[in-house]
């Protein structure tokens, strides 16, 4: 039998979606306003949701204040009003959109975690637009 568990986390940051490799006109084109060279924000919104069995001792999958602080370390702390192009290693030759977000979001938080547990991340961009990643 296995529960899922799910915690919303929440961060503000700043990105421009561009390749360093096309020119200016290709960018635009591909990106539109979103390659603005002078960035824009968004309020990015993440539930993150922790699968597996429950402890028999302690009755959790996994006690959510762990988790609580390691989104916080792993997630707020890395990229809350950073700008993701400039001021995050992981973005530096890497476009980050949404999809790529969500993957890099999963991978730290996955290599923190007890290898049994499964994990999922959804990725809200706007209250319309988000994107999930479970490792598949
Ligand atoms: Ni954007």
């Amino acid at each position: 039998m296995k529960v899922t568990i799910s915690r919303k986390a929440h961060f503000n940051a700043a990105h421009r979606l561009y390749r360093k490799d096309w020119s200016d006109e290709k960018n635009a084109a591909v990106f539109g306003k979103c390659s603005n060279p002078n960035f824009h924000g968004h309020n990015y919104d993440l539930i993150v949701s922790v699968t597996g069995e429950i402890d028999k001792e302690t009755g959790y999958v996994i006690d959510i204040k762990i988790l609580k602080d390691l989104i916080k370390s792993e997630v707020e702390d890395a990229f809350d009003h950073k700008n993701l192009n400039v001021e995050v290693e992981e973005f530096k030759d890497l476009n980050p959109t949404a999809e790529n977000i969500v993957v890099v979001i999963y991978n730290k938080l996955k290599r923190q975690l007890d290898s049994n547990l499964e994990l999922e991340v959804q990725l809200f961009e706007t209250e319309r637009n988000f994107v999930s990643y479970s490792g598949k």
